[in-house]
C-alpha cells in the first residue's frame, strides 16, 4: 500500500472519530468490547464484556490485506469492521469496511440510514453516485480513482460500480457503528409481505404484470 493511500486512511478515521459524536452517543467509559455472547442490544450498541477480561486482541482485526471472494451476482465482496468482528470498535461511533468488486460488479442503488460514507479507492475505480432528496432530485456522480476520496452524505441514495476492467478495491469508512443499508430494489420489489401491485405499477406508472413479474424474481 502507497504511503498516500496510508495517508488518506488514516485522514479519514480521524476526520470520522470527531464527526462520530454528533452522531452515535457519546461513550461514557473508556471502552465497551462487545460482549458477543450476549443477545441484548442497547441503544444498537452490544452489552460491555467485562472490562476486567479485555485484551488487546480485543482491538484487533487481521485479514484486511486479503481479497474477498467476488463470485456472486452483484461482483463484489464486503469485509467489514464492526463491532461484530472488530468488539473493541463497539459504541465508539465507527464502522469501517474493505470493498471488493470484480470488472462488472455493483451494488443495487441503496442509502444508509445512520451514517455518511467516505470511500477511499486503493486499486481500479468506481463509478459512485448519489442523488438529493425531492424535489431536486441532481445526480452528483464521479468516477473515483485509486488515491481518490468520495464523501456520500448521511441517507442519501447512492450508486456504485465498477469502472475499470479490472478487481476494484476501495476502503470505507461510516461515522456509525451501524449504518444500516437499504437497497431500494428490495426494499420496493421484495418487500414481506409484498406491497399491493395495483398501487405500485400506479407510483411507477408501469403495467401491473411488469410489477409482478419484478416482484416473482426478486
Ligand atoms: C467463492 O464463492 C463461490 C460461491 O459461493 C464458491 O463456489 C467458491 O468456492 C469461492 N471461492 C473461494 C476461493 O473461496
Amino acid at each position: 500500500m502507497s504511503s498516500m493511500s496510508i495517508l488518506f486512511i488514516t485522514l479519514a478515521i480521524i476526520n470520522f472519530m470527531s464527526i462520530a459524536l454528533a452522531f452515535d452517543a457519546r461513550p461514557l467509559q473508556d471502552f465497551c468490547v462487545a460482549d458477543l455472547t450476549k443477545k441484548a442490544q442497547i441503544g444498537g450498541a452490544a452489552p460491555c464484556k467485562d472490562p476486567e477480561r479485555v485484551t488487546a486482541n480485543d482491538f484487533i482485526l487481521s485479514g484486511f490485506h486479503l481479497p474477498g471472494n467476488t463470485s456472486n451476482s452483484y461482483g463484489v465482496s464486503v469485509t467489514s469492521a464492526s463491532a461484530t468482528t472488530l468488539p473493541g470498535l463497539n459504541t465508539l461511533g465507527l464502522s469501517f469496511l474493505r470493498v471488493d468488486l470484480a470488472p462488472n460488479g455493483f451494488f443495487p442503488p441503496h442509502y444508509h440510514p445512520r451514517a455518511t460514507e467516505l470511500v477511499v479507492v486503493l486499486k481500479g475505480a468506481l463509478e459512485i453516485g448519489f442523488i438529493t432528496s425531492n424535489p431536486t432530485y441532481n445526480y452528483f456522480t464521479k468516477v473515483v480513482r485509486k488515491g481518490d476520496v468520495f464523501v456520500v452524505p448521511v441517507g442519501l441514495v447512492h450508486t456504485v460500480r465498477n469502472h475499470a476492467r479490472r478487481d476494484t478495491v476501495a476502503m470505507v469508512a461510516f461515522n456509525s457503528q451501524n449504518p444500516g443499508v437499504t437497497n431500494l430494489p428490495n426494499a420496493i420489489l421484495a418487500a414481506k409481505p409484498a406491497v399491493d401491485s395495483v398501487y405500485l405499477s400506479k407510483a411507477f406508472r408501469m403495467d401491473v404484470d411488469t410489477v409482478k413479474h419484478l416482484q416473482s424474481i426478486f
